[in-house]
């Protein structure tokens, strides 16, 4: 391990040299199944030859001139991100966080417009939105926030899922809401059916702006283009980044409505974002993903590895649940099961373990059904071999 690098991260002890579709190969040419994708970035396998190639011609004609200038290719991707999301207008930036940071100040203009001075934004329990000092005051993991405090104010937290505790709030001071539609980093959670349309009727009754958090869940994810649109719930605000680029770093907050109008000239900004080689390997990437209709494939998909996980492991002791949402999977133990990952790494699968005791998959979108097979078998039996060997110990 290098001692110039910050401790924040503990990376397992494996370098990767190379990708090919969903997997990935090591320093000594060792082949890996990549279930996780980079946490839900590389949705088109790595080195997807169409981003590579908008990659290259892109970095051979223009990389950045900053947003003093018009940068046509921010002005397709920002189109074609509205087309599929219903949003009139985006901001673009260079990740989620960032993506985040900008719906959070775009509550707070909604706010001053409506005369609010000390503005609240409902935020939810074990909700993931990002390490920057205000995203991770909306955070709902404390382990996340430990030592950072004085955290930022503004923020009123209520159980996930839970619409009756939205309605029951009673403080003109909000004006905004905050959500995942499937929480990844809180354990790959998902709501009762209805929940998201109702955050919808209450922000309308209120006057809130929805905003939603499809960081982790946009793209083509869980089996729709965006999570919201499992519902009827058309947000006022949506946060993308992860997936977008592919592995190039690239996020985006997106509006409509009043919303969309908030941002005036000088009111927020980034040096990097929607640079033209960033958004040249989005289109790519959308490119791919409508081409493909990987929406629908991540859709069969995930009905076929949930089907595929519950024939491995339902009866297995230890085994709480297993859920999932397209290609967003999580296998909930009965214990904490980060040992899990060690193991797979050793038999070359590239897992993820969430909130301690979920075993999150977030395979790439372009797998075929043999290779979601092959995952969900492997990864029924490593599950199997570890709740095993842990009961006997
Ligand atoms: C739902 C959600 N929001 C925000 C973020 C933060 O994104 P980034 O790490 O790109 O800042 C993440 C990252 O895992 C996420 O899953």
């Amino acid at each position: 391990m290098s001692d110039n690098l910050m401790k924040n991260y503990a990376p397992l002890d494996v370098g990767f040299h190379r990708g090919e579709g969903p997997w990935l190969i090591d320093e000594q040419g060792e082949r890996y199944l990549d279930a996780v994708s980079g946490i839900a970035v590389c949705s088109l396998g790595h080195a997807h030859p169409a981003v590579t190639e908008a990659l290259c011609e892109q970095a051979g004609m223009l990389i950045h001139t900053s947003n003093l200038y018009r940068i046509p290719h921010q002005q397709s991707l920002g189109k074609r991100l509205c087309e599929l999301s219903g949003m009139q207008r985006v901001f673009f930036c260079n990740s989620g966080a960032e993506a985040n940071e900008a719906a959070i100040k775009l509550a707070r203009l909604h706010a001053r417009a409506r005369g609010v001075q000390r503005p609240r934004i409902v935020v939810a329990d074990d909700s993931f939105h990002g390490r920057t000092l205000a995203t991770l005051s909306a955070t709902g993991n404390p382990k996340v926030q430990a030592g950072f405090e004085p955290l930022m104010e503004g923020f009123v937290r209520v159980p996930y899922g839970d619409l009756p505790a939205i309605e029951a709030l009673d403080d003109s001071d909000i004006v905004a809401i905050l959500v995942e539609p499937v929480q990844g980093e809180g354990g790959v959670r998902i709501p009762p059916s209805g929940y998201l349309a109702g955050i919808r009727r209450i922000c309308d009754q209120r006057g809130w702006l929805m905003m939603v958090d499809e960081i982790q869940t946009g793209m083509c994810r869980t089996g729709q283009w965006f999570g919201f649109q499992h519902e009827q719930a058309l947000p006022d605000v949506i946060t993308l980044a992860k997936a977008l680029g592919n592995g190039m770093p690239i996020g985006a907050c997106l509006a409509r409505g009043q919303a969309a109008e908030l941002f005036q000239p000088g009111s927020h900004g980034s040096t990097f974002g929607g640079n033209p080689l960033a958004c040249r390997a989005a289109l790519a990437v959308t490119d791919v993903m409508t081409e493909r209709k990987l929406h629908q494939h991540a859709a069969s998909l995930g009905h076929r590895m949930l089907a595929d996980l519950r024939t491995h492991l339902d009866d297995v002791d230890g085994v709480c649940e297993i859920r999932g949402q397209g290609l967003m999977l999580g296998i909930e133990l009965d214990r904490p099961c980060t040992a899990l990952v060690g193991r797979a790494l050793e038999n070359r699968l590239l897992i993820n373990v969430t909130a301690e005791r979920v075993v999150r998959l977030l395979p790439p979108l372009i797998i075929d059904e043999q290779t979601a097979d092959e995952i969900s078998r492997r990864v029924g039996e490593l599950v199997k071999q570890f709740l095993t060997e842990d009961s006997d110990s």
